[in-house]
Order: C-alpha cells, then sequence, then structure tokens
C-alpha cells in the first residue's frame, strides 16, 4: 500500500510515531465530502455506518450511550465495572428500545396485582408500560396500556380488572410485516397490536411508535439487527466468572463480546477466547488491546473475531509511565493492520484520538474503527451528573485502571490483573478527570464525522477502504505541528 515506504523507513530509523507526529498526504480528489461512504466493520460480523464506537468505561458507555451512538450508525460497548445482572439490563435496555417486531413481549397473567407488575416495571426499568395479558397455555385474553396504569388508583385490583378484553383488541395474524403493522395501527389509531395465531396464543407484538421510527428516513442511518434492533456491544474481562457474565449477555441479546483487557496477548486471554468461542459461535468476540504485529496476528489465528489496538494512548492512560511498556499509537495501528491485512478481521483504533482528524489518520493507517473515550466523555448520555464549578460545565472522566474504578469494580482490577489479595494495594495505570460538558452526542459526532468526511475529500477516497489504499502520510517536525495549529492570533471563537 501507499503509506508502506514512509512506515518502513520510519522503521528503518527506529522511530515509533503517535497522531501529532503525521498528517496525511493530500491527493487527486474527485470526491465530495458529502458523498463519501463511511460505512465500516467493527468486528467480522458487526456493521456499522459510521466507524465510531464508544469506550466500555464507567464514566462513558452505560445502555444510555449505547442507544445514541447505535442510533447515529455506530456502536456502545457497555463498560464491565458493573453486576452482570446490571450489565446484562443495560444491554436488555438498548435492544428492548427500539422493536420492529417485539418476538417475546413481556407478558403478565389475569391475577397479577397492578402494584406489583408496577414494581416489576420500575424495578426492571422497562422502558415501556404496555403488557398483554395471557393464561396459562400463552393464549392473549387481554392487554394492559399506560392509560390503563395512570387512570387507576387502586393498586391492589388484578390485571384482568383494568385490562382491555381480547374481544375490543385489534391484533393481527403471526406473519404480518412491518409495512401492514404500520396501516393497520393508523387506521385503527391504536398504539400497540398484538400477533395471535389461530389458537390465539400471542406471537408477537408491534408498537406504533417503534414501527413509525423504523418506516422514516432518520432511522436509515440506524445501526440494527436483523430484527430491527439497535445492537450494542459488551465487554467481559477473563477466568471463569466472566465466562457466566458472557452467558448472561448472551442471554440478554448482546450483539459482539470485547474481551477488555489490558493486555490482549496473554495465556488467559486466549483461554477466554477458546472457551467464548466454544459457547457462544454466533456471538462476534473483539479482543483487546494490544499494539504489536506479532500479537495481533496471533489473535486473529486463535480467532478473534475484530482486535483493538491501544496501549496506553488514552487520555487518561498512565500504562506506558507506570509500566514503562507500549508503542505510540500510530505506529501501533499501522503494524497491527498491517499484520492482519488480508484476514478478514476488522482493527479498531483504541485511544489516543484528541480531534477528527485523528480518525481520518486512524482509519488511513488501515483501522477500520475507532474507540473514542475523552471525546465523548463531556456529553449528555455518559453516566454520571453534570457538575457546576468554576470552570464551567463539568463531567468526570477517569480511566478504568484509576484508583476510583479500580477500587469500585474487581474486574477493572482484573484488567490490569491486580487487587487480589487488598483492594488497598493498588497500582493505577489510569487518572481520574473533570471534562467540559459537550452537549449531546449527536452534535459531538457530527463534527467528528464532519472531519473525517473532510479529510476524505482531500485523499480523494470515496470509502474507508479506498482512504486505508490511498493514505500516505507526512511526518511532521515540532514547527509542522505549531504551524498545523491556529497561531500569531488571539482566538475570540475556539470553533470547538
Ligand atoms: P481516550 O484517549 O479516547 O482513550 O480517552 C480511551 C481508551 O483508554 C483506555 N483506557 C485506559 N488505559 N489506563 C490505561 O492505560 C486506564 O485507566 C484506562 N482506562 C481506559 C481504553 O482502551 C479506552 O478505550
Amino acid at each position: 500500500m501507499k503509506k508502506d515506504p514512509f512506515f518502513e523507513k520510519m522503521a528503518n530509523l527506529g522511530l515509533a510515531l503517535t497522531y501529532d507526529d503525521v498528517r496525511l498526504r493530500s491527493g487527486y480528489s474527485e470526491t465530495d465530502p458529502r458523498d463519501v461512504l463511511i460505512e465500516s466493520f467493527f468486528s467480522k460480523n458487526i456493521p456499522l455506518h459510521c466507524p465510531i464506537v464508544s469506550a466500555p468505561m464507567d464514566t462513558v458507555t452505560e445502555s444510555k450511550m449505547a442507544i445514541a451512538m447505535a442510533k447515529l450508525g455506530g456502536l456502545g460497548i457497555i463498560h464491565k465495572g458493573l453486576t452482570p445482572e446490571i450489565q446484562s439490563n443495560h444491554v436488555k435496555k438498548v435492544k428492548l428500545h427500539l422493536n420492529g417486531l417485539i418476538e417475546k413481549p413481556i407478558t403478565v397473567k389475569a391475577d397479577d396485582i397492578v402494584g406489583a407488575i408496577e414494581e416489576r416495571q420500575q424495578n426492571k426499568d422497562y422502558g415501556f408500560h404496555s403488557f398483554p395479558v395471557v393464561d396459562e397455555g400463552g393464549k392473549l385474553i387481554g392487554l394492559i396500556s399506560r392509560n390503563d396504569f395512570d387512570l387507576n388508583n387502586d393498586k391492589s385490583l388484578r390485571a384482568r380488572d383494568i385490562m382491555t378484553v381480547l374481544a375490543e383488541l385489534i391484533t393481527a395474524p403471526v406473519n404480518t410485516s412491518l409495512e401492514e403493522a404500520y396501516s393497520i395501527l393508523k387506521q385503527a389509531r391504536k398504539k400497540i397490536l398484538p400477533l395471535i395465531n389461530d389458537k390465539t396464543e400471542l406471537t408477537g407484538l408491534y408498537v406504533f411508535s417503534d414501527v413509525n421510527r423504523l418506516l422514516t428516513d432518520s432511522s436509515s442511518l440506524y445501526n440494527v439487527d436483523k430484527s430491527g434492533h439497535l445492537r450494542v456491544g459488551a465487554a467481559v474481562g477473563t477466568g471463569n466468572a466472566e465466562i457466566e457474565r458472557a452467558s448472561l449477555l448472551v442471554r440478554a441479546g448482546v450483539d459482539v463480546l470485547v474481551i477488555d483487557t489490558a493486555h490482549g496477548d496473554s495465556k488467559n486471554v486466549y483461554e477466554t477466547l477458546k472457551t467464548l468461542k466454544q459457547s457462544h459461535p454466533k456471538v462476534d468476540i473483539v479482543v483487546g488491546n494490544v499494539s504489536e504485529g506479532e500479537s495481533a496476528k496471533r489473535l486473529v489465528d486463535a480467532g478473534a473475531d475484530g482486535i483493538k489496538i491501544g496501549q496506553g494512548p488514552g487520555s487518561i492512560c498512565t500504562t506506558r509511565i507506570i509500566a514503562g511498556i507500549g508503542c505510540p499509537q500510530v505506529t501501533a495501528v499501522y503494524n497491527c493492520a498491517k499484520a492482519v491485512r488480508g484476514s478478514g478481521v476488522p482493527v479498531c483504533a483504541d485511544g489516543g484520538i484528541k480531534n477528527s482528524g485523528d480518525i481520518t489518520i486512524a482509519l488511513g493507517l488501515g483501522a477500520h474503527s475507532v474507540m473514542l473515550g475523552r471525546v465523548l466523555a463531556g456529553t449528555t448520555e455518559t453516566p454520571g451528573e453534570i457538575r457546576l464549578t468554576a470552570q464551567g460545565r463539568m463531567k468526570i472522566y477517569r480511566g478504568m485502571g484509576s484508583l476510583g474504578a479500580m477500587q469500585s469494580s474487581r474486574t477493572a482490577r482484573e484488567r490490569y490483573r491486580q487487587g487480589e489479595d487488598d483492594i488497598k494495594k493498588l497500582v493505577p495505570e489510569g487518572i481520574e478527570s473533570v471534562v467540559s460538558y459537550q452537549g449531546d452526542l449527536a452534535n459531538v459526532l457530527f463534527k467528528q464525522i464532519g472531519g473525517l468526511r473532510s479529510g476524505m475529500g482531500y485523499v480523494g477516497a470515496k470509502t474507508i477502504a479506498e482512504l486505508q489504499e490511498k493514505a500516505d502520510f507526512h511526518r511532521l517536525s515540532g514547527a509542522g505541528m505549531i504551524e498545523s495549529h491556529p497561531h500569531d492570533v488571539t482566538i475570540i471563537d475556539s470553533a470547538q
């Protein structure tokens, strides 16, 4: 590829580079940035409409972020600093957020007490209020909707007392399509359409708001699975407890598992990968993190469906300082992507992205997606409150190897292979910080994607594959970097 001689030269000089060391060379272009295609893959079977993935960190990705990411065409990876049950509930929330056909609706029985149903709804954090009522044999006998709950003050009543009975419901047969459901619901001015077979057994459910969303233009960007549910990933660690965590996540409907460790090229990671591939052959397993070509190749040979690159480039990372290991991220991504070229296994550049230009560079190096922590950390969708400080509105952003994260989570300690005996004796490999509040994710991603599109226009690449093919690099000097930023002026609008 075009960039290979550049990196050969750098390797001969013994130089490993990072984002601020390079820029892409511009080239002849017939590419309008508005027309470029940024479709890509996170792993062999997990496509992306936009090549951005949110990091599995406790200050970045829970269900709210994962929903927003998937709606913008990317993907969120739910962090593992949660109990397996809570983490699976986050996965379920994403999977239930948007339904084409709900194949297994959550049902209630006629004798269930209204107060208990409401309690269950709150405890499980269901984002919906409509429950089909079925008998012991799964036959539909009625439906309780939000109105039935709202208009009833007596919580001791039973479902049968407040439900709309089957004879008064609009239903449809088993194989009703999304489009048919849409017109039936619209015509009947109803919000819920239960599907039943000829024995009146409940076989599925359509909800108008979901059907409507799926059939409108704005949803063409959504990253959805074959049944129309938003895609979501989840992080797991290594060892037996984590194998159980993975099973729970798979049962909750997770699309991709990420073995999330600080050193992916480790014996226990290979063992976990082997077990997970055997127990869940239909779920993609992405493995990380590594920063050497041989490590990436070993993981691909061991059956990984995606590789995550980055040891120490992250904004909150101190691994390189504490442990003295790691490779600057541009060289790491290039070497790993080159080592697995042609294998069909996508590579994700994880950490160290500061500006949108770095995304273009990462993809040009051979990555198929980038994973972001800091860039997304200040958005509305991250866990945690906005804090009012003297510097303005802030949100907390911390490394999963920071003291706080390791003290609060076993899996965070395991990521750095620490704390089995005494959780007071920890050597942090990350820090805790605050970042400015940035508003909604959609605005932040719009700018990142806009920068990527622009970069592809300058290179003359219409697709990410073409960007990888055509990318070539200049080595920047310190003066070159200073020249790249605004200089010799007093900034009155930073345009950030
Ligand atoms: P950015 O630069 O996007 O990086 O903030 C996010 C990535 O950093 C990694 N990560 C850590 N690395 N110590 C580390 O050395 C940590 O405490 C830590 N926490 C997160 C992780 O790969 C994430 O996606």
